[in-house]
């Protein structure tokens, strides 16, 4: 296989935003009087900002009209959104930059694949949205993960087939998304965690084009 485009996750892959969608849902917790913990913030990730708030709101043992919840996700937005909107280059993960400056020397197409609806407003404030050849968002897609429409779309945009395409993912549904599209899965944290991923790396610090292509030759 070669390698001709990779699709990134963003949150828990390129930055970490997880501590800012925190902040924001635990301010709506304790707004409803109930205790949202960093381990409960856990079975957020990757997933849709609706499903979100449905699980928040089963932990609070609380629940509410469409209406009032839509009301509910657009306040926590708003919240969320200062914090993204000083967020800083700074914020980038370790190794992630000089991975996507060494995939765009070698011609290797860049793709988006998140979940998120902010997407493009964190990639603009990391300073990177150049970088992105496409960006598929939230706001995009039928389905969520581990539905593998987002990343299918990311290698269509790009137009690289999803057997030549490498998704990057920190979260389990967005391995089973790429798996189900076809995709390499190289999942980014824990080894248990992501254990179906094709391969697992703590982060981009010591990751290579080199390192890429060495695993993929290995499938
Ligand atoms: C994902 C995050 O990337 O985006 C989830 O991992 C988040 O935690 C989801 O809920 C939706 O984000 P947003 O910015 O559209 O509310
Ligand atoms: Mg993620």
């Amino acid at each position: 296989m070669e390698v001709k485009a990779c699709i990134f996750d963003l949150d828990g892959v390129i930055c970490d935003t997880a501590k800012y969608h925190y902040l924001a849902w635990k301010e709506l917790a304790d707004s409803l009087g109930f205790e949202f913990t960093p381990e409960d913030n856990e079975r957020l990730k990757g997933v849709s900002r609706m499903a979100s708030l449905d699980i928040l709101l089963e932990i609070g043992g609380l629940t509410f009209d469409a209406q009032k919840k839509h009301q509910m996700a657009e306040e926590k937005n708003k919240r969320y959104r200062e914090y993204i909107f000083k967020m800083n280059p700074d914020e980038i993960l370790p190794g992630v930059l000089s991975f996507l400056d060494e995939l765009k020397r070698s011609g290797i197409s860049i793709a988006l694949g998140s979940a998120s609806k902010n997407a493009k407003t964190i990639l603009e404030r990391l300073g990177i949205l150049s970088l992105f050849d496409a960006i598929v968002d939230g706001s995009m897609v039928q389905h969520a993960k581990p539905n593998p429409e987002v990343f299918l779309l990311g290698a269509k945009l790009v137009g690289v087939q999803p057997t030549e395409s490498v998704v990057f993912e920190d979260a389990q549904a967005g391995i089973q998304a790429a798996l189900n599209g076809g995709m390499v899965a190289i999942g980014i944290g824990d080894k248990p965690v992501l254990q179906k991923a094709h391969y697992v790396a703590d982060g981009f610090k010591d990751f290579t084009l080199k390192k890429l292509r060495e695993i993929v030759v290995n499938l």
